[in-house]
């Protein structure tokens, strides 16, 4: 198994390409499901979560081609064309191993009229449940089934219709399985409470080019006229605000300066002032968004919430920047109930942390020390290479598959700006 190795210590200095971003990544794959025309997807990070989902579709039929994939270019071009469906299952061996995956559920049901996604099971960042995408299609005339492990999901005889779906709480997944379903559910469907991110107006927009008719796009109240049909386009993923959010604190715990090229201050507004509140000149550039620390960073105090609020994505990273700042931070994780598996890894390199409930009490330190450390999600992994940068000493981040899930080539990007970073593999 690989692991990553970092020298802590440099000021990272010069400019980071941003990569399409992954989240809208996993929700723009599975619309090729709502046409037989092709659709291209440009600007596609290279990622073992979109290579999974890639599968994902070739198990259901769906032909797939990439471009662009040479030398060391960021980013590809994926042309998918499901000119019909040769299964409508999507099986437990990939669905264990992305969670994403349950998006094939409301365009498969809308495309065949029924589909069948194994559970997805638990996740390390907490119980997440999926009755609000199960809701929501009910809401549309689907009959639910849960069954050894899978839902199956029937259409009524003539198809999805549209209906009111009001969410009581706000999801990413279950709104883009709902809008992927009532674009081809036959008349007006209204979603309520409908979560804002910009993943979700890429979708969105995506839709659109695709033919269909959706109003309140960027809002929580989202109307949509369902189509008989949609057609192929061709449409570039939007940036990446988590990985480049990411990246800023990479910035802001060494003392450095970064242009994140390519990044949308748009879309990154609580990142930024969060950036900014810590002591950091965060400028929006023609380019990018540059980063600089040159003082001492300032503690935060901080509530992860449903966009614009501050994105859970982004609350580890953050804690690795705030463990070297000048006094005390509360950082308040709202979204997920689990998820500070980076606080023992970072106390172990020598961080003051107190966790209680939701609420992690933050007490910045004069310095973190290397060790060895490994995670169990995707951004808490990313939390323990901010803190490795800054440390004194060497930082062995172990199960690098979870940043490979969700940073094109993260080591590369950090090497081009000085950090001494490498990835070693056992064997
Ligand atoms: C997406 C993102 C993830 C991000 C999260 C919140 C993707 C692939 N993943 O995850 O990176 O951290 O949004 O911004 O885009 N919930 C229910 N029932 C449901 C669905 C959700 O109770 O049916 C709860 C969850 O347990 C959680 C909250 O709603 O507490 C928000 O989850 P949700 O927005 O659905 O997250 P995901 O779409 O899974």
């Amino acid at each position: 198994m690989d692991r990553i190795i970092i020298r802590g210590g440099q000021r990272l200095a010069g400019s980071i390409a941003i990569s399409g971003a992954k989240n809208a990544a996993l929700t723009l794959l599975p619309c090729a499901l709502l046409t037989d025309e092709p659709l291209t997807l440009r600007n596609l990070p290279r990622l073992a979560d979109v290579d999974s989902f890639g599968h994902l579709l070739n198990e259901l039929g769906i032909s797939t081609l990439v471009a662009g994939a040479r030398g060391h270019d960021f980013g590809r071009v994926l042309t998918m064309r499901a000119e019909s469906l040769s299964s409508t299952v999507a099986p437990y061996d990939i669905v264990r191993k992305m969670r994403a995956s349950i998006l094939v559920l409301g365009p498969m049901l809308a495309r065949a009229g029924q589909a069948t996604v194994s559970l997805p099971g638990g996740c390390a960042i907490g119980n997440r449940p999926i009755d609000l995408h199960l809701k929501a299609l009910e809401a549309l005339g689907a009959e639910i089934e849960l069954t050894a492990g899978y839902v199956k999901a029937t259409a009524p005889k003539g198809g999805l219709v549209g209906g009111t779906i009001v969410f009581p709480m706000v999801s990413v997944g279950a709104t883009e399985n709902a809008l992927m379903a009532a674009v081809l559910a036959k008349g007006e469907t209204v979603i309520e409470n409908a979560a804002r991110e910009p993943e979700i107006t890429d979708l969105a927009r995506c839709l659109v080019a695709m033919g269909a008719k959706i109003e309140g796009i960027g809002t929580e109240r989202l109307l949509i006229q369902g189509r008989d049909r949609l057609h192929g386009a061709t449409y570039s993923v939007m940036p990446d605000r988590i990985e480049a959010g990411s990246y800023a604190c990479a910035a802001a715990i060494t003392g450095g300066d970064i242009l994140l090229e390519g990044a949308d201050a748009e879309d990154m507004s609580a990142i930024l002032i969060g950036l900014r509140d810590a002591g950091c000149a965060v400028t929006v550039e023609d380019k990018g968004i540059r980063v600089r620390a040159d003082g001492p960073l300032q503690p935060l105090t901080l509530s992860t919430a449903p966009f614009p609020g501050f994105p859970t994505d982004m609350q580890a990273q953050f804690m690795s920047m705030l463990a070297l700042a000048d006094g005390a931070s509360v950082l308040t994780e709202t979204i997920f109930e689990n998820r500070y598996m980076h606080v023992p890894e970072l106390a172990r390199m020598g961080a003051d942390i107190q966790v209680r409930g939701r609420t992690a009490v933050v007490r910045g330190v004069d310095h973190l020390i290397g060790a060895e450390v490994m995670a169990t999600d995707l951004r808490a992994s990313m939390s323990l290479v901010i803190a490795g940068l800054a440390a004194r000493g060497e930082t062995q981040v172990h199960r690098v598959y979870h940043l490979d899930r969700g940073y094109e080539r993260l080591e590369v990007k950090l090497q081009g700006v000085g950090a001494d970073i490498e990835r070693e593999s056992d064997g």
